[in-house]
């Protein structure tokens, strides 16, 4: 497994590997990767002749500097994990080499997509995923690349600039990986203390209470019973649970037959700020 760390040089392998007719998937992280990352990994690895992930905490998608700060790295066990999956590249630069000119964002039109939940949650967050992974896509040209379902809307903002930009690659959208409890997998969960990671599940287990009482329940009935159960727990605080349209995100004032209605739910537990989502209608 290769590391590189210079924007030319990942272009150059993957133009090389693309001359010998070698398809490439890609896997964008921020590295502290967990088994969620490594099954997107495995997945490009069957549907690739070759596998390339990249490992950049990006800065300019934080809206607050502490979460930066605190957002965990450890490029050594990442580099154990991938090479123990088979990944053949990494790409892991440094900050200086994805923004020479400074830590900018160029400014997106999203429409609506934006408008809602993380994007209306974390003011710039997502001009900041759409500037790195349009400079990423750019010194990868990979066939296809791999997010995870958690990040829902960032999929389907990635989905959007791709279209715009005119991007010649195939986005893929992978399942969301939970641990055996119902914790949907994150890089955040290792911030948990013992105590915290013990009532983390919560999340899940309303995600589905949630889902088995819409129809029943009106959306807004719904957001006041999630409301209740998520803040009655210590330390936990709920940001916002969404029931929205699965393609356009706009949250739902009724639940109809044809509509696929998912559930989006952020919560800060202590310090750490945890995100999920199932299809709840
Ligand atoms: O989902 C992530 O880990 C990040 O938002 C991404 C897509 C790697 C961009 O920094």
């Amino acid at each position: 497994m290769k590391v590189v760390k210079k924007r030319e040089e990942i272009k150059r392998e993957i133009n090389e590997l693309k001359a010998k007719g070698l398809s490439v998937g890609f896997v964008p992280t921020m590295g502290a990767l967990h088994q969620g990352h490594l099954s997107l990994v495995r997945r490009a690895g069957k549907e690739n002749d070759r596998v390339v992930v990249s490992i950049f905490v990006n800065p300019t998608q934080f809206n607050n500097a502490e979460d930066l700060e605190k957002y965990p790295r450890d490029l050594a066990t990442d580099l154990n994990l991938l090479s123990d999956e088979g990944c053949d590249l990494v790409f892991a630069p440094e900050v200086e080499e994805m923004y020479p000119d400074g830590e900018e964002k160029a400014a997106y039109d999203f429409g609506l997509l934006t408008g809602v939940m993380e994007g209306a949650n974390r003011p710039g967050h997502f001009d900041g995923v759409a500037t790195v992974v349009e400079k990423l896509f750019e010194a990868i040209p990979a066939d296809r690349a791999y997010f995870g379902k958690k990040d829902y809307q960032q999929l389907l903002v990635i989905r959007s600039l791709v279209k715009q930009r005119n991007i010649d690659i195939e986005i893929v959208g992978c399942e969301i990986v939970r641990e055996a409890d119902g914790l949907a997998m994150s890089s955040r969960n290792r911030r948990l203390t013992a105590a915290q990671r013990a009532r983390a599940p919560f999340i899940y287990s309303t995600l589905q209470k949630a889902a088995s009482l819409a129809g029943q329940l009106s959306p807004v009935e719904l957001k006041e019973l999630v409301a209740k159960e998520i803040n009655s727990v210590e330390e936990m605080e709920l940001e916002y649970f969404e029931p929205a349209d699965a393609d356009t995100l706009q949250p739902v004032e009724t639940f109809e037959k044809n509509k696929n209605v998912m559930g989006f739910i952020v919560v800060n537990l202590g310090s750490v700020r945890l995100i999920d989502n199932i299809r709840i209608f």
